[in-house]
């Protein structure tokens, strides 16, 4: 059974590597963890397929990007009595501060190209327009990104960088949420701004940003140029060496007052499953006592962790296989493929104002409820097993761990990918073995061979010694007085 695994593998691998021209490899490829996500050897992946309609094409997405560059500390011992003597009140985003919230506001690990290099290919940024005319970055009420560790410009160049060093990949930038330092008043206005044909009304921050883009020679455009294009046509808009770069990158919204995000974002706000909360059902979720004793949470993998597992694989599983609907507040792929050229699947735990306190009060943050949870793995299994009738864009919390593994898997899925054009059809779906995930990590097998010569070491010192001290037994009587300095003691 192994064996024809392995030769199975050996094969479908020499298949790609005989093709390697356009395929996807990702460096570097040294360590285990890292090559143990990918299906295919040596940390390889097929081309999207450019026929396929762009809706139907499948990309990791990296929750809130730019939280990546926030570097947090760690938690403050006493932040768990800091944070229950404010548990019952209403006001916790006044009262908390705002480095506790962060730890429940920074989504991802490490820069724009870590991420990309981790296997996200859409980059979802929460846009903030200062006064003075930068731009930086939020996390909704929880948190700004400061500008000092990056704005758009910064942020646009290190994918920019990704591009030319992978420039086969299609990269897609979503915008949504787009905020104004004094509020939403100062996004109203509109500016005449210049086009390629000629000049046209935008938003201020449309247009503000328009400017960054138009100097970092990277398109962006309205979703609505999106609509009934293949892989191949968003390549061709998002080719970078139409103005001098190299790689694939496209920037995308809707180019409204909140530069809102260019798809069904299947945000359903009474059937969001967060990590913590205080029980298993929503009418007592308002319970003013927050009795450690009572809360239902992700991380413990077996009671209340299953419990909240079902719930958030029924929100995903609901989110790509529902009847189709426009409606905001319905789960489910959109009917008006032009209205929303993507649809979003929301692979991670939502966070409102209860969990964040509840988190905390564990000493938790969002990114360690990821990893104890194991949440990417488990989105990583559904992928594989075919659960979703269709992925369009797949939105992670924490891409450095099992990321890889799930763009292996999407690409992967039948129908996605070629191999040089059409004729060449890769092996797909689950004729590949399932990727090997971090967290399930087993010992390679040098460790275990350590091991043996340790602990055959130590037995073999043991035996030594006893064999040693039974012969001196056997030697008979000897004289056990001790002499110190020439004299019997
Ligand atoms: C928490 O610890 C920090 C650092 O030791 C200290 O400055 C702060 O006063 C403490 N806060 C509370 C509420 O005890
Ligand atoms: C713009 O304003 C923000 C917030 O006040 C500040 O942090 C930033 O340094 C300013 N940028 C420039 C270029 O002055």
């Amino acid at each position: 059974m192994t064996i024809s695994l392995i030769l199975f593998i050996a094969c479908s691998t020499s298949i790609i590597h005989r093709h390697t021209t356009h395929a996807y490899h990702r460096t570097p490829c040294k360590s285990s963890s890292t090559r143990r996500q990918f299906q295919f050897e040596n940390c390889y992946a097929p081309d999207l397929n450019p026929t396929l309609p762009l809706n139907r094409a499948s990309f990791v997405m990296s929750h809130n990007s730019a939280t990546g560059y926030l570097n947090i500390k760690k938690t403050p011992r006493n932040s768990t009595s800091d944070v229950s003597s404010y548990a019952n009140g209403n006001g916790w985003k006044g009262t908390i501060t705002t480095g506790l919230l962060a730890l429940y506001g920074k989504t991802q690990v490490g820069t724009a190209y870590d991420q990309l290099n981790d296997g996200a290919r859409a980059l979802d940024l929460r846009p903030k327009l200062y006064t003075n005319g930068s731009i930086g970055f939020h996390h909704g009420d929880l948190i700004d990104v400061p500008l000092s560790s990056i704005d758009l410009r910064g942020f646009i160049e290190n994918v920019k960088l990704w591009c030319a060093d992978n420039p086969m990949e299609l990269v897609l930038i979503f915008h949504s949420e787009l905020v104004h330092e004094l509020g939403y008043d100062s996004l109203s206005s509109q500016e005449y701004t210049e086009t390629d044909d000629g000049y046209a009304y935008y938003y201020l921050g449309i247009a503000v940003m328009k400017k960054v883009y138009d100097k970092a020679g990277v398109p962006y455009y309205p979703c609505e140029t999106l609509s009934g294009l293949t892989v191949s046509d968003a390549m061709s808009m998002a080719d970078l060496s139409r103005f001098g770069g190299q790689g694939y990158l496209l920037a995308v919204d809707r180019h409204d007052m909140y530069a809102s995000f260019c798809g069904k974002a299947n945000w359903a706000r009474n059937q969001l499953v967060a990590c913590y909360s205080a029980s298993g059902n929503a009418e007592n979720q308002q319970s003013t006592s927050l009795n450690p004793q009572t809360f239902i949470q992700c991380t413990d993998r077996k009671m209340s962790g299953q419990y909240k597992l079902k719930a958030l694989q029924a929100y995903v599983i609901a989110s790509a296989n529902n009847e189709p609907s426009d409606d905001a507040n319905e789960l489910g792929p959109p009917t008006d493929e032009y209205w929303y050229p993507f649809h979003q699947i929301q692979g991670f735990w939502q966070v409102d104002g209860t969990s964040v306190q509840l988190g905390l009060m564990h000493g938790s943050t969002l990114l360690e409820d990821n990893r104890l949870s194991r949440v990417n793995e488990e989105m990583v299994t559904m992928a594989y097993n075919g659960e979703f009738d269709s992925v369009s864009i797949f939105s992670l919390d924490n891409v450095a761990l099992n990321g890889l593994a799930l763009f292996s898997v999407l690409r992967n899925a039948c129908g996605q990918s070629t191999i040089n054009g059409d004729d060449d059809v890769p092996p797909c779906g689950k004729a590949l073995t399932m990727p090997l995930m971090e967290s399930s990590r087993p010992l390679p097998i040098v460790w275990h061979v350590m091991l043996c010569l340790v602990y055959g070491t130590l037995l073999f010192v043991v035996f030594v010694m006893f064999f040693q001290a039974f012969g001196l037994r056997d030697k008979g009587p000897q004289d056990h007085r001790l002499v110190c300095n020439g004299h019997l003691v």
